[in-house]
């Protein structure tokens, strides 16, 4: 449950949609610094639209949304991830046609005040989480299997030295292997830079493994949160993945 301390990154009665329509129907959710939170639930949902208006890529049509109390809530996508707000669009959307340093790239050209605050991009940091990224620079993005375009995505926004990481379906198009070593990534991530995740998933071992606290939605609403012991009862997360 909701510890009640002040939340890194907090939803208020948050909407949004589409010209359909609302979809989110007033989300209330709270990220503490440093914990990794899931977002359950199946398709079609709500969750990317969550993510999306988190971001900034969709804007609320009711609610609110504070960084650190601050509210960010009218704030474009680019000003978010200036305040150190990463996010990794399910399905990756990585640049197929350009390379994999050029990808990365990308990622620093959206926060650029940001990292020149921090001290610049930061390809160190990535490197030691996916070293592979350092071998294949000059190869095309869309070369690269599925999870390594994942790993490639998640870089792309960890460059910027984010704070807290929006993770879209990590696990989604990627052989579990490769699950495994994002999850491994993931949690090495949050204990040596205390990095804040809020990750939509839906593939269970993936879950379990890196996630501590989940909220389930339905048809645009919470109506679950899950502890941490809730999670680990295999049967009973099932259940919920299926709400
Ligand atoms: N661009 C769009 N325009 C109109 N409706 C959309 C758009 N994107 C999503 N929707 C609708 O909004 C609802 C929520 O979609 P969303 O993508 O947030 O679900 P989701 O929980 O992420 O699903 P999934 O698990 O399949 O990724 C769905 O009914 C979907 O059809
Ligand atoms: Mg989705």
């Amino acid at each position: 449950m909701w510890n009640g301390t002040t939340p890194l990154l907090e939803a208020t009665r948050l909407r949004s949609g589409y010209a359909t329509g609302d979809v989110l129907q007033g989300i209330s959710i709270g990220i503490a610094e440093g914990e990794i939170v899931g977002v359950l639930g199946r398709n079609g949902v709500g969750k990317s639209t969550l993510l999306r208006t988190l971001i900034g890529l969709l804007p609320a049509r009711g609610g609110a949304i504070t960084l650190r109390g601050q509210d960010i809530t009218r704030e474009a996508a680019h000003s978010r991830a200036r305040r150190g707000i990463g996010y990794v669009p399910q399905g990756r959307e990585i640049f197929p046609h350009m390379s994999v340093l050029d990808n990365i790239r990308m990622g620093t050209f959206v926060g650029t005040s940001r990292s020149d605050r921090a001290g610049g991009p930061d390809f160190d940091l990535i490197y030691r989480h996916f070293p592979f990224l350092r071998d294949r620079h000059a190869q095309r993005g869309g070369t690269l299997s599925g999870g390594q375009q994942e790993m490639l995505a998640i870089a792309r926004a960890l460059v910027n030295r984010p704070d807290i990481l929006l993770l879209d379906e990590p696990s989604d198009g990627v052989q579990p292997n490769i699950v495994e070593a994002i999850g491994d990534a993931i949690l090495a991530l949050n204990a040596e830079r205390n990095l804040t995740v809020l990750v939509v998933e839906q593939n269970i071992d993936l879950v379990q493994k890196i996630v501590g606290r989940a909220y389930v939605l339905d048809k645009g609403r919470v109506v679950r949160e899950l502890t941490a012991d809730e999670i680990k009862n295999t049967a009973r997360l099932a259940e919920y993945l299926a709400i």
